[in-house]
């Protein structure tokens, strides 16, 4: 999704600025574009399509400077193109902007007389606005503090002036803006992985003007000096090398034996769940788990583990849909929120609106200091490290990891689990899961010689019962996002009600059967859609042998409690492999986005 730079300073802004939208590229984005002070005059380049494009343009330009913004765009007013691109110029302003200026309409209405506008963008009129304030008044802390009453919506903006050369100003409201210095200048990004500053302390824009000069940095509030909240920059976020891997998703798969261990050492100690909140956990009634995409899946099991292990009523739902389901009241609830970024804006959505009708919200979030992360009253880290790749693989285990520890403490708390029970789980977790997951990944070869048979079909379906239709809906996920075949999770029970006529020989059905509960249930579903020419597929511990398939996926024998795991990393690595015999860019699906901070 659109992301930010801006660098005022003294060394060559064009190279900070492309360094910048570099990082951000693995957001998600669609076209390019900086706008660097070329001695007193502002110069534009953008173009569609890869930054590479956009830097090659800066190339035959000779463009240089020491002071500029920068943006990469996820169309959502307005087609890919160079016209809709940022930066966008009104009279002496020039902006890069990320989120939805809602009031767009009404704003233009009044606009458009005095500005010609060229783009379908939202940005370009509020380009105009800022620009017609700042004629009016001449100032321009001034000018954008009164902007920001009049957009309505989430964003972040950065702004230079013509006639103020080497400043860059910055607001934002509900979006990330995130201000640094060091001896070599000021930078101001959406996002902390694109500033390359060296390790210095980082401050939050929130309500205040950012105003970066080559040699000094200042905020303002009402006119007045402030210093706005800071934050130590956590290192391991900014951390992005393939370190050797062909893709960050095949590198992020391979981390996630460390990270379940890295995300277990926070909070298990001595084989103890710890959580900073204790007393909470037995004060709710029931419990509901809100995300979006990955983050949802994970939500889905946990909702499945938390009702069956600890007896709480507990469902899942869909973050961009809760406003319209969400009950009158939700005391004595607590909403759990997952995120990966901490800045999807359906689940802070969400968030904010379960908090409003007095649930306790629960954010389970790797990115520190993130949005979601600030505004829960209580939080729990995935320690999955920075993930690039836009298809999420090892903060999706992490999360799992979380939930896994949730439902064992909310189990404990209920009293349908003993210390020395829980001490068993949290211990086969720690100690046996990476492992297993390390045996499925040493069979990678043989997963992509399977990957590389289905990568011609167009569908497929994914079908399992119980935890395994959970499973399946992420397994699903992955092979839509990066292969783009067509692909459908059922509840394997389900199919033969309707979506069976869908099932002929060019349709793989790849069968999830860890679950021994449901073993001989789910055997009878392979075999119906067998008998309909289906290839079949499946991934399952080695009882699975014991039924009808084409191809088989083994996985190591665990407890079929933590299969998840490893089923997980088997359906990555199926998804990455297919992707990658059908050519596609794995890392940067088309029309996908990392962190969707548009509604
Ligand atoms: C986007 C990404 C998904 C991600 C979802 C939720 O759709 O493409 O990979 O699962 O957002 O993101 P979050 O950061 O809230 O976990």
């Amino acid at each position: 999704m659109c992301g930010i730079i801006g660098y005022c300073g003294k060394e060559d802004a064009v190279e900070k600025l492309l360094y910048g939208l570099k990082a951000l590229e693995y957001r998600g984005y669609d076209s390019a574009g900086i706008a660097v002070f070329d001695g007193d005059e502002v110069i534009s380049v953008k173009s569609e399509g890869r930054i590479g494009n956009t830097e090659a343009l800066c190339k035959e330009k000779g463009l240089q400077g020491f002071c500029g913004i920068g943006h990469t765009r996820w169309a959502t007013h307005g087609e890919v193109s160079v016209r809709n691109a940022h930066p966008h110029t009104k009279g002496r302003t020039t902006i890069v902007h990320n989120g939805i200026a809602e009031n767009y309409n009404e704003l233009n209405r009044k606009l458009k007389e005095r500005y010609d506008l060229i783009s379908d963008t939202d940005t370009e009129i509020v380009c105009a606005l800022i620009d017609s304030i700042y004629s009016e008044i001449e100032d321009p802390i001034e000018a954008l503090e009164i902007a920001k009453e009049r957009i309505n919506g989430s964003y972040a903006i950065a702004v230079i002036f013509s006639d103020i050369v080497d400043t860059v100003y910055g607001i934002c409201q509900d979006s990330p803006l995130i201000v640094s210095e060091d001896e070599n200048g000021m930078y101001l990004a959406s996002d902390i992985t694109a500033i390359d500053s060296t390790d210095k302390l980082y401050y939050r824009v929130t309500n205040e003007v950012a105003v970066l000069c080559r040699d000094k940095l200042q905020f303002y509030r009402k006119g007045e000096k402030v210093i706005p909240e800071s934050f130590n920059a956590d290192r391991n976020m900014r951390k992005c090398e393939k370190d050797g891997f062909s893709h960050f998703m095949l590198k992020e798969i391979h981390e996630e034996p460390d990270v379940i261990k890295r995300t277990l050492d926070r909070y298990v100690i001595d084989g103890i769940i710890r959580f900073p909140f204790e007393d909470i956990l037995t004060s709710f009634r029931s419990i509901r788990i809100i995300a979006c995409g990955t983050a949802l899946h994970a939500g889905m099991t946990g909702a499945y583990l938390i009702e069956k292990m600890a007896g709480i009523p507990c469902r899942y739902e869909v973050a961009s849909e809760f406003r319209y389901n969400a009950p009158e009241d939700m005391s004595g609830e607590l909403a759990v929120i997952i995120s990966q970024s901490g800045e999807t804006a359906d689940s802070l959505a969400a968030l904010r609106i379960a908090k409003e009708l007095s649930a306790v919200a629960l954010g389970i979030v790797n990115v520190e200091n993130s949005s979601v992360a600030r505004e829960s009253d209580i939080v729990l880290y995935t320690s999955a490290g920075a993930e690039i790749a836009v298809a999420s693989t090892k903060a999706y285990t992490a999360q799992l990891a979380i939930i896994y520890l949730l439902a064992f403490k909310l189990a404990y708390k209920k009293r349908r689990l003993s210390l020395n029970e829980q001490r068993d789980l949290c211990d086969c977790l720690y100690r046996e899961i990476p492992d297993a997951i390390r045996e499925v990944i040493e069979i990678k070869e043989q997963i992509e010689k399977t990957a590389k048979k289905y990568a011609v079909c167009e569908n497929a379906f994914y079908i399992g019962r119980g935890m395994d239709h959970l499973l399946c809906e992420e397994a699903s996920l992955k092979l839509k996002e990066i292969s783009y075949i067509h692909s459908e999770a059922y509840a394997a029970g389900e199919l033969k009600h309707g979506t069976i006529s869908l099932i002929t020989e060019k349709t793989p059905v790849i069968a999830l059967l860890t679950d021994p509960f449901v073993f001989s249930k789910t055997v009878s579903n392979i075999r119906e859609v067998k008998a309909r020419g289906a290839e079949v597929l499946v991934i399952g511990m080695s009882k699975a042998e014991e039924c009808e398939y084409d191809a088989l996926i083994s996985l190591p024998e665990t407890d079929p409690l933590f299969a998840p795991f490893t089923a997980a990393v088997a359906f990555q690595l199926f998804a990455y492999y297919v992707a990658l015999h059908r050519g596609c860019d794995i890392d940067k699906p088309r029309n996908l986005a990392k962190s969707v901070t548009v509604e």
